[in-house]
């Protein structure tokens, strides 16, 4: 008779799509490849209490408040994956979580938490399936990360991370996301501030799932696929020469698109708020006048991320954001806060 109690504690970062993922096919397997940033300064510790030999349950704390309906997307989670840890519903859970950036931020928090989890529970096989080497836990948990929420299997790696089978990307697979090769990046990718403008909090309009979900009758879906796949080419000589200018056009045109997606669907969603718009002409205004390197992605929602490099022009950057942006704005009522990431 042995009790057989573990308990273990993860750390995962959120991250930001450049080359957006939208719209997926049966067990999360997505339409076209994406491309992100790992978001080091946005992470979601997790502890989890495994009792082994109690019957299946799953209890979740979000930031020290228990969470009913969170547990039961976990027990689903769990009884989805079981045919890849076969030991994962012979136990009792007792999950706490808590993210280092605020709730209502507009980050996805289901990235990290997905990825926190995930590195937990390999944690875990360690324990109850024996040793793997560390390289194949690390593309396991991603495997796994992405059953739970597509996005999160890219954050379980650095910098760049790359999800989807995409011909411009070496062992790039729809299982599992792979780190781009630092090799291929120039060094102004490497250091990167994403500040994101906390534009509308609460509930979003319309979750990621539906909005995936619309895609399969979206007449422009097979088009947009396409264009991100190919998207994959100029992004790969991007990386590499440090063409910041490409790399701007790319990137805001991903984010647009994925927002004319949903104004294009049927029920239509128009995602962005009027505080969206001023943003975007502001940074678009700057950027004609100073031909200085600001610019924004979008996720499903009206906050905006603010994109700019650590190459010397950054304090000006800043200045204008302080100023123009965020003074100005948020006495309007525009911007509600600003997180610095
Ligand atoms: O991982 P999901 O199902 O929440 O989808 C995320 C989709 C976007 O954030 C809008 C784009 C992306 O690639 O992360």
């Amino acid at each position: 008779f042995t009790i057989n109690t573990q308990t273990v504690s993860e750390s995962c970062p959120s991250n930001i799509a450049l080359i957006k993922y939208w719209g997926k096919y049966e067990q999360q397997i997505p339409a076209n490849p994406s491309i992100s940033y790992t978001l080091n300064h946005c992470k979601t510790n997790t502890t989890i209490e495994f009792f082994a030999n109690e019957p299946f349950s799953v209890q979740t704390f979000l930031s020290g408040n228990e969470e009913q309906k969170f547990a039961e997307k976990i027990e689903k989670y769990f009884q989805n994956i079981e045919q890849y840890l076969p030991w994962i519903l012979k136990g009792k859970y007792i999950i706490k979580t808590e993210n280092t950036f605020p709730h209502s931020s507009g980050i996805a928090s289901s990235a990290s938490g997905f990825g926190a989890i995930a590195k937990c529970l390999m944690k875990l096989d360690d324990h109850f399936s024996g040793k793997i080497s560390e390289e194949d836990a690390l593309r396991k948990a991603s495997f796994l990360a992405r059953l739970g929420s597509g996005s999160a299997c890219r954050s379980l790696y650095n910098g760049l991370v790359v999800w989807g089978d995409s011909d411009e990307v070496s062992g790039s697979s729809d299982l599992f996301a792979v780190q781009y090769p630092n090799t291929e990046v120039h060094e102004v990718f490497r250091d990167f501030n994403d500040w994101v403008l906390l534009i509308h909090e609460g509930q979003k309009s319309v979750s990621s799932t539906v909005g995936h979900g619309l895609m399969k009758t979206n007449p422009y879906a097979e088009r947009r696929f396409q264009e991100a796949r190919e998207n994959f080419i100029p992004m790969k000589s991007i990386l590499k020469s440090g063409d910041l200018e490409s790399f701007i056009k790319l990137v805001e045109h991903e984010a647009l698109t994925l927002h004319a997606m949903m104004m294009m669907s049927d029920p239509a969603f128009i995602l962005m708020k009027t505080g969206t718009l001023e943003v975007i002409n502001k940074i678009w205004d700057f950027r004609r006048e100073t031909q200085l390197p600001l610019f924004f992605t979008l996720d499903a929602g009206a906050n905006v991320h603010l994109l700019f490099p650590n190459n010397g022009t950054e304090e000006q950057v800043k200045g204008f954001i302080e100023t123009e942006l965020l003074q100005h704005t948020q006495k309007n009522g525009v911007v509600k806060d600003i997180m610095k990431f």
